[in-house]
């Protein structure tokens, strides 16, 4: 400091003498510094609060995120999923539905349940089929449950799919017994086999109703296109197979985007060892005519 002394009297009024203009020019410095440095700070801490109500919102459902349309939901919808296969294209929707509604529409079904139907190809009969499906069922419309938890399913399944509603065919309600199964198949109805169709089955949504205790697997013998050369046999279970679980969902896709069917989406149902298997099938078509 002692070589840094100012000279009196000198440059008063007229120059800052150098360790001065130095000094102040620091001390500006600092100040738009610190200036900066709290708008920082007050930003953080708003982005801080902002990330936290995001991630309540996020973790209890409740709330609005994003700005939404005429259309849109005016709250969020927590729909976990896991993806099961790409070949085919299969998602499993963990605890879609609660105890309580599944328990609702399996109450809804069980007075109405006759034998399962099969849509025929050319040439085939029910008698000479009637072993490939043999579970029970009726088909149910969301307008017949006066609860409203098929309209509910209906409308979260429409969420998680982003197919419009008009899209899928009525629930069809099945209850599989002990010893009960379905062959593996497709949803998809080849022209070739079927004669010419107005739509197509593209997706299948699958509401499990019930755990079951063993057997009951959806299966899909050509997952990632295994299988397809050893001669399949159409009774056996084999492949991906998806447990059962009250109230978990699967869905997946019979066809490409470009809407030719993939082959890989072959399935079916194992039989069911132990215990009653109940699940709602919603087919979506590809278009709205059927
Ligand atoms: C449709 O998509 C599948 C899968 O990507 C592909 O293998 C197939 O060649 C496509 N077919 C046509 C006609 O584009």
């Amino acid at each position: 400091m002692k070589g840094h002394k100012p000279r009196p009297g000198r440059g008063c009024g007229y120059a800052l003498p150098l360790p001065i203009a130095v000094l102040m020019c620091s001390a500006f410095f600092f100040l738009g510094y610190y200036v900066s440095l709290s708008n920082n700070q007050e930003i953080v801490v708003e982005n801080d609060v902002n990330r936290i109500n995001r991630q309540k919102l996020l973790e209890n459902g409740e709330g609005v995120l994003a700005e939404y349309g005429v259309t849109g939901d005016d709250k969020l919808n927590i729909i976990p999923f896991q993806v099961l296969s790409w070949k085919p294209r299969a998602l499993l929707f963990p605890g879609f539905a609660n105890k309580l509604q599944c328990e609702t529409i399996i109450a809804l079904a069980k007075t109405r349940l006759s034998p399962s139907g099969l849509a025929l190809r050319k040439g085939e009969s029910v008698d000479a089929t009637k072993d490939v499906r043999t579970s029970s069922g009726t088909f149910l419309s969301s307008s017949q449950d006066k609860t409203g938890t098929l309209r509910w399913v209906e409308e979260r399944m429409a969420k998680a799919t982003m197919i419009p509603k008009e899209h899928g065919e009525a629930f069809n309600v099945l209850r599989y017994e002990i010893g009960q199964k379905y062959n593996s198949h497709y949803d998809v109805f080849n022209p070739a086999e079927y004669g010419p169709q107005k739509s197509q089955r593209m997706a299948s949504f699958l509401l499990y109703l019930s755990d079951v205790e063993e057997g009951g697997e959806t299966m899909f013998p050509f997952e990632n296109y295994q299988n397809m050369n050893i001669g399949y046999d159409y009774k056996q279970c084999m492949g991906l197979r998806v447990k059962p679980k009250q109230g978990d969902a699967l869905l997946f896709y019979s066809m490409f985007p470009n809407g030719t069917f993939d082959a890989a989406a072959l399935h079916g149902s194992c039989p069911v060892a132990s215990g009653e298997k109940w699940v709602a099938t919603k087919w979506i078509r590809d278009s709205m005519d059927r």
